[in-house]
C-alpha cells in the first residue's frame, strides 16, 4: 500500500491534550484534528459517521484514568471504543481502525507523532472496506 495515504480523524480532549500549545499551529500539523471538551463526548455514532464519510481510522485522545474532568467520561469512551471494535470486527472491519489513548500532553507535542504512528498502522491495513448492512428478507 505504498501510495495509500489514510484519511484519519483525531478527537482529543482539550483538558489533557494541547491546551498549553498553539492550537493554530497544531491544526496546521494535524489534518482533521478535532479538539473536544471530553473524550466521553465522542459517541459511537460520531466514529461510525466518520468511517462512513471516508475516514480510514479514528483516534481518540482522552485524559488519563482517574483524571477526567467529567468524572468518568474517559472510562465511558474507552468502553465505547471496546464495544465498537467488537461491532466493527463482526462486520469484517479491522478493530485497529478505532483507537483510544488515555494520557496527557498539555503542549500537544506528541499529538502529531501519535497521529503519524496511527497513520502507519492504518496504512498497513489499507483503505477501509465498508460493508452494506444486510437487508432483511421478506418471507
Ligand atoms: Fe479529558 Fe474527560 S475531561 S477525557
Amino acid at each position: 500500500m505504498a501510495d495509500f495515504e489514510p484519511k484519519l480523524i483525531c478527537f482529543s480532549c482539550k483538558f489533557g491534550w494541547g491546551y498549553l500549545g498553539d492550537e493554530a499551529e497544531l491544526h496546521k500539523k494535524i489534518k482533521n484534528w478535532i479538539p473536544i471538551i471530553c473524550s466521553g463526548k465522542v459517541d459511537a455514532a460520531h466514529v461510525v459517521d466518520a468511517l462512513q464519510a471516508g475516514a480510514d481510522g479514528v483516534l481518540i485522545l482522552g485524559c488519563p484514568e482517574g483524571e477526567c474532568h467529567y468524572q468518568d467520561g474517559n472510562f465511558e469512551a474507552k468502553k465505547r471504543v471496546y464495544l465498537l471494535q467488537k461491532v466493527l470486527a463482526a462486520y469484517g472491519i479491522e478493530p485497529e481502525r478505532v483507537r483510544i489513548e488515555l494520557s496527557l500532553d498539555p503542549e500537544g507535542k506528541r499529538i502529531p507523532e501519535m497521529v503519524k504512528d496511527f497513520s502507519e498502522i492504518i496504512s498497513k491495513l489499507g483503505p477501509i472496506k465498508m460493508v452494506e448492512p444486510a437487508v432483511a428478507r421478506k418471507a
